[in-house]
């Protein structure tokens, strides 16, 4: 018989509840004669799971992995979808928190070709949090999830239970698996067409603490900027050589006003010096940041020719605003559209120079190596 499905369950320092997440699962699937496999991915915890897991496999359908010299959440899930044969690929904790019970209702969306991605979701009708959770971590699940809406057309985009079709796996060199998200990064990489959610209770584990930290929650940032870029690569862009340019703009005012007062230098050198310093500073933030996936030119070369871009744009800010008030006569009494208009033409001239002359893109077979997964 072939086997339908393979129940991925990452594990770091779970003995205590190896046994019962098994025995959940086969409750569930035998019921169901689902014909399964489960592989446990540890990372070495030394804590007897190995031994407890071997246990288990003399009357249950597991096995256990286990990672020597290497760690993390992500990297353990896709190690175990990699091992897995079944059909479909079903990924959840380890520690209670995710129904099992709710797996055959996840298989059958998949198999009628209702859904292409199944989360188990604490946020739709009939989902629920475990009340213990106290309102910081309520609000803090709310706000993480929200940052994420835009990637994905689900309410659960950070749910840890999740299931699809091992053929619709992304390539392996696609996948950039920081952090903990690796649901999120598997849906938004994989482009599935038709996600779906089934309401789950999450409950809280029992045994054992959480391996989130803030550390994990900072990782999480990085992660999200780096799927934003994926998915709406020029928006990302537009907005962080945004963010960039107001911070450039505060950087030129703290310049302009710290110089006459430390050095009592007059307004016009001070004017001068401040542009520099805040161009200096534009193009760093735009160097690590908004264009931190573009060719490393070397700093000697693209620094000077981001400040000759960011002069000719700062000359076309302030030329049109002087062509605008002295020849057209609507702005002579709308001085301030004009403005508006010259920081418009200035700030999209800049930005075009940027992404096309300043920040080269790699070709693309350069770019599918940047892609490919780096060893943390
Ligand atoms: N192999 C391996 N390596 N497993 C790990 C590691 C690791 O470095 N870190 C955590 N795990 C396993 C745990 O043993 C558990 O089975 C599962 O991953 C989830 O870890 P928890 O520490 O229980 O995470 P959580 O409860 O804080 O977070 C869960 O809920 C989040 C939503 O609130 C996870 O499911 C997240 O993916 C989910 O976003
Ligand atoms: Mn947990």
């Amino acid at each position: 018989m072939s086997l339908k499905l393979s129940v991925v369950i990452p594990t770091f320092h779970e003995v205590r509840n190896l046994e019962a997440v098994a025995r959940a699962v086969e409750m569930a699937l035998r019921t169901q004669q689902i014909a399964y496999e489960v592989i446990f991915v540890d990372d070495d915890s030394r804590d007897g799971s190995e031994a407890l897991a071997a246990q288990l496999a003399d009357s249950l359908p597991v096995r256990m992995i286990v990672r020597h010299g290497e760690k993390g959440l992500s990297t353990a899930v896709l190690h175990g979808i990699a091992e897995a044969r079944g059909e479909i690929v079903v990924v959840m904790d380890a520690d209670l928190s995710h129904p099992a019970e709710r797996i055959p209702d996840m298989v059958t969306r998949l198999e009628s070709g209702k859904n292409d991605f199944v989360v188990g979701s604490r946020y739709v009708t009939g989902g629920s949090l475990d009340p213990s959770w106290n309102w910081f971590r309520r609000l803090n699940s709310k706000v993480a999830t929200w940052l994420a809406l835009p990637l994905a057309r689900i309410r659960d985009p950070m749910s840890g239970f999740f299931a699809f079709r091992r053929a619709d796996m992304p390539e392996a060199h696609r996948l950039s698996p920081i952090g903990y998200k690796i649901g999120l990064e598997l849906l938004v990489k994989g482009e599935f067409k038709k996600p779906g959610e089934v309401p789950i209770h999450f409950a809280d584990r029992v045994h054992g603490e959480s391996k989130l930290s803030w550390k994990e929650q900072v990782r999480y940032l990085r992660h999200l900027r780096r799927l934003y870029q994926y998915r709406f690569p020029f928006l990302a862009e537009f907005l962080q050589f945004g963010i960039v340019g107001v911070s450039g703009f505060a950087v030129d005012v703290l310049l302009y006003l710290g110089l006459q007062s430390l050095t009592g230098m007059g307004h016009l050198m001070a004017r001068a010096l401040s542009f520099w310093g805040a161009a200096s500073w534009n193009w760093v933030w735009n160097r690590v940041l908004t264009f931190s996936n573009r060719q490393k030119t070397r700093k000697l070369v693209q620094w000077p020719s981001f400040l000759l871009t960011s002069l000719i744009g700062f000359a076309i800010n302030v030329g049109s605003y002087y062509v605008l008030t002295h020849y057209v006569p609507f702005f002579e009494s709308h001085k301030i559209t004009a403005l508006a208009i010259g920081v418009l033409l200035g700030f999209g001239f800049n930005f075009i120079t940027a992404r096309l002359l300043v920040f080269i893109p790699y070709e693309a077979e350069l770019l599918e190596e940047e892609r490919r997964p780096r060893r943390r």
